[in-house]
């Protein structure tokens, strides 16, 4: 098979042809494409980038028709059944599962840095009580920044290891440090040598009430929903993590615009979004009502729908399995019943099914989250802290692809021609007219 397409260019009638690589061709070969030699030359227009590849990634496949999901060839199921989430971090971040030799270094390097300044904690202390734990963790993100400025090194890998080891390391704690200052209480410092989900959980409730929630099964039901939340290729808080770190821009602050992408309800913020759906149903018996309200466009379905996946997510699946266990431990959470009855009833309904839209990672999780002890407003943390390896596993790609510039798409301008400045402004600016209108 010839690897290669042809074009005709009608305006013209000329043909070219192109290389195909991977199933793409090259954007930039487009702008052969010329009417004259003034010509710019053809671009493409993709709002939303919804069919162009913007790099060459090695950490995360999707097969959003069969619902497959694998960090660096491995399957997110056998994943999330076997490995920690340490050891999957590692293989996101290293592309290959760790010795038992290296797996120790991981976890003392991570540990090291599982602590913070006290400045940082009386910055977080400036935030009102009602503050989202969403914008205090894309605020402190980017305060790290101005405590490392070594981390600027981006092109010295030392540097962006230990920027790594750094950020695994005290995004868990500015998460607890989060919710601890949004109920007024004191900060519980961090216990290392706890498993990585263990910890945050101490970190969260020791010598509270909820003690009760640093239960074992717990910590691994919050260890495998970390591991489901790891990457998920170039969706838009990834994106972000690109686009800015393409600026060279610290780490930190690459987060920190991540961290601000995943917090919308269309993104990380719809496990939140999907509690706050459920409580206004109420009860079974208004699931038609709601439905009909979501085919009249006055409201979406949330935790419904993707990008890419136009059959079930993966991970939605996972996360029921993993909510019986959870459910063992902690008591049903009824809502799952209202959400399975939504999903059923979505499932059956032609809008859904002719659009290909099935719950996402988000459905489930935040019924979990909710059996687990956790407030809504907490969901979205709880998908940034695994998540920000998957960031730093793609900030590290680009910076080290030598095919990687600054992020700058094109646009295709469609405002006024030149025009002439109206006489009252062309007088300039002193203008005793001006200066009378200004006062
Ligand atoms: N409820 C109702 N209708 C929907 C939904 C939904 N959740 N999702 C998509 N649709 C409809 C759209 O209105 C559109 O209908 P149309 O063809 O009649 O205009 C059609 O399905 C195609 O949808 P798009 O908007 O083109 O899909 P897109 O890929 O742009 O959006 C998104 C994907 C943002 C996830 C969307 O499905 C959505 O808003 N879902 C709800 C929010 C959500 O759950 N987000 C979490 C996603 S997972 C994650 O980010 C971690």
């Amino acid at each position: 098979m010839d690897n290669t397409v042809t074009v005709i260019d009608n305006r013209t009638e000329k043909q070219y042809t192109f290389p195909v690589t991977r199933g793409t061709i090259r954007a930039m070969d487009l702008r052969k494409i010329k009417v004259d030699a003034e010509d710019f030359g053809l671009m493409s227009y993709d709002p939303a980038f919804t069919n162009t590849a913007s790099c060459q990634s090695k950490i995360t496949f999707i097969d959003g028709d069969k619902g497959i999901l694998r960090y660096r060839g491995y399957d997110i199921a056998d994943l999330a059944e076997h490995c920690t989430f340490p050891q999957v971090a590692y293989l996101v971040i290293h592309g290959e599962l760790p010795t038992p030799e290296q797996e120790a270094e991981w976890l003392t390097a991570i540990r090291i840095h599982m602590g913070i300044f006290e400045n940082i904690k009386k910055f977080m202390e400036g935030f009102r009580y009602d503050a989202h734990p969403m914008g205090m963790l894309v605020s402190t993100m980017a305060a790290l920044s101005t405590f490392y400025p070594e981390s600027k090194e981006v092109r010295n890998h030392d540097r962006q290891m230990e920027s790594i080891h750094r950020m695994v390391g005290k995004v868990p704690i500015i998460a607890a440090y989060g919710y601890r200052h949004s109920k007024g209480l004191d900060y519980i410092a961090p216990e290392p040598q706890l498993g990585y989900a263990e910890n945050f959980m101490h970190m969260l409730w020791d010598r509270s009430p909820l003690q009760h929630l640093k239960h074992p099964v717990l910590a691994r039901a919050l260890d495998v929903l970390f591991i489901l939340h790891i990457d998920h290729e170039q969706n838009c808080s990834t994106n972000a993590m690109r686009s800015v770190g393409s600026s060279e821009a610290d780490p930190f602050l690459s987060a920190a615009a991540a961290t601000a992408g995943l917090a919308g309800p269309l993104h990380g913020g719809a496990n939140e979004a999907v509690l706050k759906m459920l409580d206004e149903i109420g009860s079974k018996e208004n699931i038609p009502e709601f439905i009909k309200g979501v085919k009249e466009g006055h409201q979406k379905l949330m935790g419904f729908g993707h990008r890419v996946y136009k059959n079930y997510d993966p991970r939605a699946k996972m996360i029921k399995k993993t909510a019986d266990e959870v459910f063992e431990i902690t008591g049903r959470n009824k809502k799952i019943d209202l959400a399975m009855e939504l999903e059923r009833i979505a499932l059956t309904d032609d809008y859904f099914v002719s659009r290909k839209l099935y719950p996402n990672v988000d459905y489930y999780s935040g019924i979990i989250y909710e059996a687990m002890g956790f407030e809504p407003k907490m969901f979205t943390v709880l998908f940034a802290i695994p998540r920000a390896v998957g960031w730093l596993a793609q900030w590290q790609e680009l910076i080290n692809d030598p095919e990687q510039k600054i992020a700058r798409p094109r646009q295709v301008y469609v405002g006024h021609e030149y025009r002439k400045l109206p006489d009252s402004y062309a007088r300039g600016t002193g203008s005793e007219e001006r200066l009378a209108s200004a006062r």
